[in-house]
Parts: C-alpha cells; sequence; structure tokens
C-alpha cells in the first residue's frame, strides 16, 4: 500500500521546476510565478516520499484564499485533489475559505465539500474582491499574459467559477 502524507513546508527547487513544467500543460492554470510557490509554506502532499501536489493559502483579515492547487499528472485522477483540498481546508476550517477555478474537478470537489457557487467577479464579498485586485497587481505580468493568450488560443477552458464557504 502507498504511504501518503501532508505536509506543510516550503517547496524544494526540482519541485518547483516539475510544478512550473507541468503547469505549461494545464489549460485551467494559465501561469503560476516561481514567486508564489517560494513566497511561504504550502500544503503538499507526497505519496511513498515523493511529490505529488501541492496547494496554496493566503490568508487576509477572517479569510483564506486556498490555490493554486496541482496535483501532478501521474498521481491525477485518483481522489488526491480533494484529500489535499480537504487537509487544507481542515486546517482552516474557522475561517471563512474561497477558491477560484475553471477546472471542473475543483467545481465538483468544491460542491462536496459545502462550497456555495459564485458566477462572477462582482458578486463576491468586498474582502475578497480588495483581495483579489491586489494579488493580480502583484503577481500578474508579461509571462501571465502570454500565457493567457496562447492557452486561450490551443487549449479548452471553463467559464471561472468562485467558490466560497463561510466558517460555522
Ligand atoms: C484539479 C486537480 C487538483 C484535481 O485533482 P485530482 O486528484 O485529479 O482529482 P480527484 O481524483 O480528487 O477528483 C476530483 C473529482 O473530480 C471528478 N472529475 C474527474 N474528472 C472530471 C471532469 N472531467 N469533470 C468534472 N469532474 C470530474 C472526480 O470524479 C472527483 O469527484 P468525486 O470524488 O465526486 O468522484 C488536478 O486535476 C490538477 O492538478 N489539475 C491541473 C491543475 C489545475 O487545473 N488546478 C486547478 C486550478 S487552481
Amino acid at each position: 500500500m502507498k504511504k501518503t502524507v501532508f505536509k506543510t513546508r516550503f517547496l524544494k527547487k526540482d519541485e518547483i521546476i516539475s510544478l512550473t513544467e507541468e503547469v505549461k500543460f494545464f489549460p485551467d492554470l494559465i501561469y503560476v510565478s516561481e514567486r508564489i510557490w517560494k513566497k511561504q509554506k504550502a500544503h503538499i502532499f507526497e505519496v511513498d516520499n515523493r511529490f505529488a501536489g501541492v496547494i496554496v493559502a493566503y490568508q487576509f483579515n477572517d479569510w483564506v484564499k486556498l490555490g493554486p492547487l496541482v496535483i501532478l499528472n501521474k498521481y491525477q485522477g485518483k481522489g488526491l485533489g480533494k484529500e489535499l483540498l480537504k487537509y487544507a481546508i481542515d486546517r482552516y476550517s474557522q475561517k471563512n475559505i474561497f477558491i477560484n477555478s475553471t477546472n471542473p474537478k475543483v467545481e465538483r470537489i468544491a460542491a462536496s465539500l459545502g462550497f456555495k457557487k459564485k458566477l462572477s467577479f462582482l458578486s463576491l464579498p468586498q474582502t475578497v474582491k480588495i483581495f483579489l485586485l491586489k494579488h493580480s497587481f502583484e503577481y500578474v505580468g508579461i509571462k501571465t499574459i502570454r500565457e493567457a493568450i496562447r492557452k486561450r488560443l490551443t487549449g479548452r477552458r471553463s467559464k471561472r467559477l468562485y467558490f466560497i464557504r463561510f466558517s460555522p
């Protein structure tokens, strides 16, 4: 049986390289700056002592934004994405939680974990809107724009959806 472990730690250099390579081929993740992977400790999933996936959490006020969320290709489709998201949600159960994604798998997981779907940026709480705008100013650069155009031309992507779960 495979040994699976969750850890909260900084990503290693070779893990960031694998993530950057794989993200190039994911239609639903446009681009993730190395600064995002390096900036803080992330929640990491290991299978048999090998890095399998990661989720980044940003805390602001009484909120936490979860994502980017990535399960490396060879580990996808085995329930690990849902496990990792559940793990992160448990850690922040006292906070309001926010996720946004165009990936239908994320929509399915979020619905099964009690998140409410919001269809537009404008319908989000003010604090979340301000956070997202600041985050975009900090991280959206020329590479993000280039990748957004490339992926728009070459792949399929569903509409961006927002998911919210208020603290109990
Ligand atoms: C999105 C991602 C994290 C999901 O992880 P995963 O391990 O592949 O997903 P899981 O095996 O946990 O499956 C999640 C659910 O999606 C469902 N699913 C699978 N394919 C699906 C599809 N095409 N459409 C909708 N739901 C789908 C599964 O049945 C499962 O639901 P269930 O538990 O009710 O059966 C992973 O695929 C990934 O890293 N993708 C690339 C990066 C990305 O797009 N990240 C999200 C943007 S932040």
